[in-house]
């Protein structure tokens, strides 16, 4: 999946993270060329379910489908077997659904769909840790998780721009490290928190930005994608 070769532009997915098919694909077609590469999450998904994938795959673009699957072994199994089927090009699972789960999903993907592996989300905490019954920090937690993702053949990993540098030097060149949290100089932060900028992220070796709102709700979504990639150029 990944390359030395990879423009900035084709390290750029947006999120579409819109209530109907109808403003996902006005938002594609605006974009068009600009965007290699899109996020569909669980609302979008949930909305307009597996026709919409097909509609952006349409237009000549790679899925990254985010539905953080976790579940019993066969039944990941299966689903990971119908986004290949489906065409998709990226997908999510939990790394804490642990080895069995893992390995199960890692043999029922095609060579064409990279998994990529959540560690601890960012919005957690380590009271949410505790509570769950999960003793270690943070960090420590995250590196445990990528590193059983990358033995069970989970390509790559979700991960916080501050998390990017320790995954990098611990798990190696080939995982690949895939971002949000990351916001323009120029844009507003909305709920992010611990943002850096794009730059940042990829600097400290983050192979893949996933930014939504600074580009889908600009007043001009293809100027405001230009203008990250200059950023990022500079
Ligand atoms: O609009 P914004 O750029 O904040 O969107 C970021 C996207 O990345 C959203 O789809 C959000 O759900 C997702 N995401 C995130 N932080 C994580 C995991 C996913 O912002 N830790």
């Amino acid at each position: 999946m990944k390359s030395a070769m990879t423009s900035v532009r084709d390290r750029l997915i947006v999120a579409l993270d819109f209530p109907t098919p109808a403003k996902a694909l006005a938002l594609v077609s605006v974009l068009s060329d600009a965007v290699s590469i899109y996020k569909i999450g669980l609302q979008l998904y949930t909305a307009a379910g597996p026709e919409i994938v097909r509609a952006v795959a349409a237009t000549g673009a790679k899925i990254f489908l985010d539905l953080k699957l976790h579940d019993i072994p066969n039944t990941v199994a299966k689903a990971v077997g119908a986004a290949g089927e489906l065409g998709v090009q990226m997908l999510t699972i939990h790394l804490s659904g642990g080895r069995a789960m893992l390995e199960a999903a890692a043999s029922a993907k095609s060579p064409s769909l990279s998994l990529l592996g959540v560690t601890v989300l960012t919005s957690s905490t380590q009271e949410t840790l505790s509570e769950t019954g999960v003793s270690s920090t943070l960090e420590s937690q995250v590196i445990r998780l990528g590193q059983l993702g990358k033995d069970c053949g989970i390509g790559g990993l979700i991960t916080s721009p501050h998390e990017v540098r320790v995954l990098r030097e611990r798990l190696g060149s080939e995982i690949t490290l895939i971002t949000p949290g990351v916001r323009p100089a120029w844009a507003a932060a909305d709920d992010q928190k611990r943002f850096t900028t794009p730059a940042e992220a990829l600097k400290s070796g983050a192979d893949y930005l996933v930014i939504g709102r600074p580009i889908t709700a600009a007043a001009d979504p293809r100027a405001a994608v230009e203008r990250l990639l200059d950023e990022i150029a500079d």
